[in-house]
């Protein structure tokens, strides 16, 4: 095996239909780096950008301006078939007339691999998948469940020992259950390896859970890159904020900004924020009367059956166990915030049902102050 390799984009662009009448620009200058043997994710809504970025990875589209380096080596104008790319694909993409053997051992048929290695390597392969057995077998990958095809994919891009590996939305196929099971096996497989790894998704737990690091697309741009821990207590906009997790919104306006805290009045309730609040996207000078966008997670929102001081008053709509906390969603009354509002408490509140008035209040230090201008 070969020692992993860091990827590294320098302002790539990618621009679609480019002398055409309708261009689309996928990518739009997107540098970053990825450290040999990570297992990175990409996270985005579906149409941001993720596939194209993989496609312009293993050379499968040509990039419209930048540059794309596989540790030292620039591969811009490397056609895909001279890069050692591993590909696994949603769709599994097996070939129907081929048994499992066949399917797995086709990377190294066409590598012209002798055969006794090539038994040697599917053999290792399949064990590493967990597959052996389905291997003694041999069937046709259709005989096969969701799970064990996308493990056969995943054996198939790994056994000619590729620099790097990109799964595109490998699990969105298989059932929940299945999902989260795999996800765990391919951040397995892919610490045995240390294959340098972009794993897509748009689903933002799976993101999490799997992922080193994660960046996050948001048309064609990288809003924001970091652990999922850092991006869910430090996200650099409302839009990170709102993809990583769930978060609650008020619109306020800075009615004082001294002795490094913000006064932000949300509804004639005026919160005090510490400045490290301030998400780390926010460009503009802070001013009196400017308008900001103020963000809480629901662990840091709290509802009482009491009126407290600058409480912001809302009805249960509904009560969910989470098994470590109790979810309310709460219907605010007021303008100023998001309607509906989960907020999640350590226990049952007393005397709080579904239907009941109650008052929220919020942890000002645990808030995020995010600008208004483009997010939402
Ligand atoms: N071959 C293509 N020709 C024209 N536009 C494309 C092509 N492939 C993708 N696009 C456009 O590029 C954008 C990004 O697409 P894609 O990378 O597939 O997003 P994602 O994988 O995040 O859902 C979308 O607006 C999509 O319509
Ligand atoms: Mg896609």
């Amino acid at each position: 095996m070969s020692a992993s390799l860091s990827l590294t984009y320098k302002k790539v662009d990618k621009i679609f239909n480019k002398e055409g009448k309708d261009p689309v620009r996928a990518l739009k200058e997107v540098s970053f780096t990825i450290e040999p043997g990570e297992l990175f994710c990409l996270l985005g809504p579906s149409g941001c950008g993720k596939t194209t970025l993989l496609r312009c990875t293993a050379g499968l589209e040509s990039i419209s301006g930048g540059s794309i380096f596989y540790g030292e080596k620039n591969v811009t104008s490397i056609p895909p078939f001279r890069r050692n790319i591993g590909m696994v694909f949603q769709s599994f993409a097996l070939y129907p007339h081929m048994n499992v053997y066949e399917n797995v051992a086709y990377g190294l048929r066409v590598r012209k691999t002798p055969e006794a290695a090539v038994r040697k390597k599917v053999t290792e392969i399949m064990d590493l998948v967990g597959l052996p057995d389905v291997l003694k077998r041999n069937p046709s990958p259709t005989a096969l469940s969701g799970g064990q095809q996308q493990r056969v994919a995943v054996a198939r891009a790994l056994v000619y020992d590729p620099e790097i590996l990109l799964l595109d939305e490998p699990l969105a196929n298989l059932d929940a259950k299945l999902r989260r099971h795999m996800r765990a096996e391919i951040r397995r497989i892919q610490k045995i390896t240390k294959i340098t790894t972009i794993f897509v998704t748009h689903d933002q737990e799976e993101a999490m859970a799997i992922g080193d690091r994660l960046a996050v697309l948001r048309d064609g741009i990288v809003e924001q890159i970091g652990t999922s821990n850092e991006l869910y207590k430090n996200p650099n906009s409302a839009f990170v904020a709102n993809f990583i997790g769930k978060m609650n919104f008020f619109y306020g306006s800075i009615t004082a900004v001294q002795n490094k805290q913000i006064a932000v009045d949300i509804d004639s309730r005026v919160y005090t924020f510490p400045e490290e609040t301030l998400a780390q996207r926010f460009t503009e000078q802070l001013a009196v009367g400017m308008k900001v966008l103020v963000g809480a997670r629901p662990e840091h929102l709290y509802i009482s059956k009491e009126k407290m001081e600058n409480s912001i008053q809302g009805t249960v709509n509904i009560i969910q166990h989470l098994g470590q906390v109790i979810r309310y969603e709460v219907q605010c009354h007021m303008d100023v915030a998001d309607k509906q509002m989960e907020i999640d408490m350590d226990d049952m509140v007393e005397g709080i049902g579904e239907g009941d008035e109650v008052y929220i209040t919020l942890d000002e230090k645990s808030a995020s102050v995010f600008s208004v201008e483009g997010e939402r």
